[in-house]
């Protein structure tokens, strides 16, 4: 009975595009959780240093890791199997009709935009996980973002990531049928909050590029001298 239903999950159109759209829900509020995280660096050292060391030495990390990992390759594979059949079952002359109805450049990119976030997140991956953690969080973060080249990728990867979520949150719901004259409307100013929030990061590299933190504190500094 419970396998049936599995199989009925994966091996139809409307059952792989409901994975999709729960995956991508999951993950828009894991990247809520994660940009919350992160504007503890404006907190400091000590702050940020200590609730990522809280988070990776907590037991029920690896857990939460192995359940991100599934929601993404769930997510990756369900999209990538959704637009193939598009593609393949699409009439002649889709493509040409594809911008009539309402399509805005963020339902009109989202195969671009899934690639950009997909490189963007290797790239984050390889130098903030996957890499020699000895120095400190807030240092490794703070120091990797005084670099243009790195922040460029970050300013791009957020971008895409919040081109990408200005369609895929309204469309996850459409997908699983939330579809009301009240709530739709909400739903889509919703979206477009999680997707305006998504700059955010983008924002906090910046922030370390021009050296705000630095000229804060040697604001600071001068007026302890003043008095
Ligand atoms: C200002 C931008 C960002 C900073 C400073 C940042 C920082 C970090 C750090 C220090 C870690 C390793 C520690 C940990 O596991 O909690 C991490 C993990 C992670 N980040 Fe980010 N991040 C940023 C943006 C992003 C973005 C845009 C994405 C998605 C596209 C993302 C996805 C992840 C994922 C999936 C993990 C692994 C989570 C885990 O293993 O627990 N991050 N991030």
């Amino acid at each position: 009975m419970e396998i049936t239903f599995i199989k009925r999950f994966i091996t139809t159109s409307i059952g792989r595009k409901a994975v999709m759209a729960v995956s991508g829900l999951l993950l828009g509020g894991f990247m809520l959780v994660h940009l919350a995280e992160n504007l503890l660096l404006f907190k400091g050292e000590a702050a940020y240093n200590g609730w990522v060391d809280m988070l990776l030495s907590n037991p029920v990390t690896p857990l939460l890791e192995l359940g991100l990992l599934f929601l993404f390759l769930a997510h990756i594979i369900t999209g990538a199997w959704v637009r193939v059949e598009d593609f393949l079952n699409a009439p002649s002359g889709y493509e040409a009709r594809k911008w009539q109805g309402g399509r805005t450049i963020g339902s009109a990119t989202m195969l671009y935009t899934a690639a950009a976030v997909l490189a963007y997140l290797a790239y984050h991956m390889l130098t903030f996980r996957f890499t020699d953690h000895s120095m400190g969080f807030y240092q490794m973060v703070t120091y990797a973002f005084r670099d243009p080249v790195f922040v460029a990728v970050y300013v791009a990867g957020s971008a895409a990531l919040a081109l990408h979520l200005s369609h895929g949150m309204q469309s996850a719901f459409q997908t699983l049928g939330v579809n009301h004259p009240k709530y739709t409307p909400l739903i889509k100013i919703g979206g477009i909050l999680v997707a305006v929030a998504m700059t955010g990061f983008a924002l906090i590299s910046v922030y370390y590029l021009l050296g705000i933190d630095i000229k804060a504190a040697q604001a600071g500094y001068n007026v302890v001298i003043i008095r």
